[in-house]
């Protein structure tokens, strides 16, 4: 399958190098990062592009942009891993939009338009009789989509709850372990990649927040928007309120929830006991589906990072080709 991809960042290399190092039937066939593009019909080297990029800042010409890949490199796949607007879902949605348009399947990790956009998005891949997937935009590596979509069919989800967000998991961490104060945990998130290109994304909840909206409208089918979200994060939180949880064998994380028998979406810095299914470190996340037929299933992985995150990409990718492409 050839893919084109746009958003060269931490992603995008992810992506770039897991193509490099596996064998998995996969071709990239064009890259675009914000300022600038390249194409090859024949292939692309990852590396080589990696490289350029780490070199010049720049993944090729700076003639070539998003658009113009979309309509005129020979892809099959679009891979949108651009940055995520939680307001405008822009520019991500016009790709997606353009692509579907011209009949191309479309992976994502882009949160703005599956959580804004997704009815609209669904039936134009539907028209055009090809597939949007996005398993990569709610926590990382964790095949959270496929399990409620697939594994758990059947089941009627009363409440799903936990971390969604692996910066906030990362700074509470390091607060509490390492005694780092907030503005040094944050850092060294940004540092690592595990932020949002606007961190206040992570830190104010808002990230975990889209991330149930998007669970919300996908897989429940309650139609939900960003403001139905009752919203705190953890950037007013102190290291002396972490401190004073800790004595009494209690630590804090932020916990998103959704109540499907009320129809509610919450996130907020919750304290629990420290040894808590749901207390994971660094940038784990951790979520509870508690359904009608299975019980309790907790799922536990990484919610961020380049190669994390890019697993759960490749994993869509390789689901079209076997499964779409080949037919039922
Ligand atoms: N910034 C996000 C997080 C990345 O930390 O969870 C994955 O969505």
């Amino acid at each position: 399958m050839r893919i084109a991809i746009l958003g060269f960042g931490s992603v995008g290399r992810g992506i770039a190098q897991i193509i490099a190092e596996k064998n998995l039937g996969l071709t990239i066939t064009a890259i675009a990062d914000s300022k600038s593009g390249c194409m090859d019909s024949t292939g692309i080297d990852p590396l080589e592009i990696i490289k350029r990029k780490e070199d010049t800042g720049l993944c090729g010409e700076k003639g070539i942009t998003a658009e113009y890949i979309i309509q005129n490199a020979e892809y099959d796949a679009l891979v949108e891993v651009t940055p995520t607007n939680a307001e405008t879902a822009e520019p991500s949605l016009g790709y997606i939009r353009l692509a579907l348009s011209e009949g191309r399947h479309v992976v994502t990790s882009n949160k703005g338009p599956i959580a804004l956009n997704y009815n609209e998005l669904k039936e134009l891949a539907e028209e055009n009789g090809i597939c949007l997937k996005f398993e990569a935009t709610v926590c990382g590596a964790i095949p959270i989509i496929q399990t409620l979509q697939y594994g758990l069919a059947g089941n009627r989800v009363k409440k799903l709850y936990g971390i969604f967000n692996g910066t906030c998991n990362y700074i509470l961490t390091r607060m509490a372990d390492e005694k780092l104060t907030y503005k040094e945990a944050l850092l060294e998130a940004r540092e690592l990649g595990y932020a949002e290109a606007d961190p206040t994304y992570d830190v104010e909840g808002i990230d975990a927040a889209i991330k149930l909206v998007i669970l919300a409208n996908t897989i429940f089918g309650i139609n939900k928007r960003l403001e139905d979200v009752e919203i705190t994060g953890i950037n007013s939180l102190t290291s002396q309120a972490l401190e004073l949880a800790e004595e009494d064998e209690l630590t804090i994380r932020l916990i998103g929830e959704i109540n499907n028998e009320k129809g509610t979406l919450k996130v907020s810095p919750r304290v629990i006991p420290k040894d808590h299914t749901l207390v994971v470190h660094d940038t784990l996340n951790a979520v509870t589906i508690d359904t009608d037929l299975a019980g309790e299933i907790t799922l536990i992985g990484k919610g961020a990072g380049s190669i994390e995150t890019a697993s759960a990409i490749i994993s869509d990718l390789l689901f079209i080709s076997n499964c779409h492409d080949r037919g039922p």
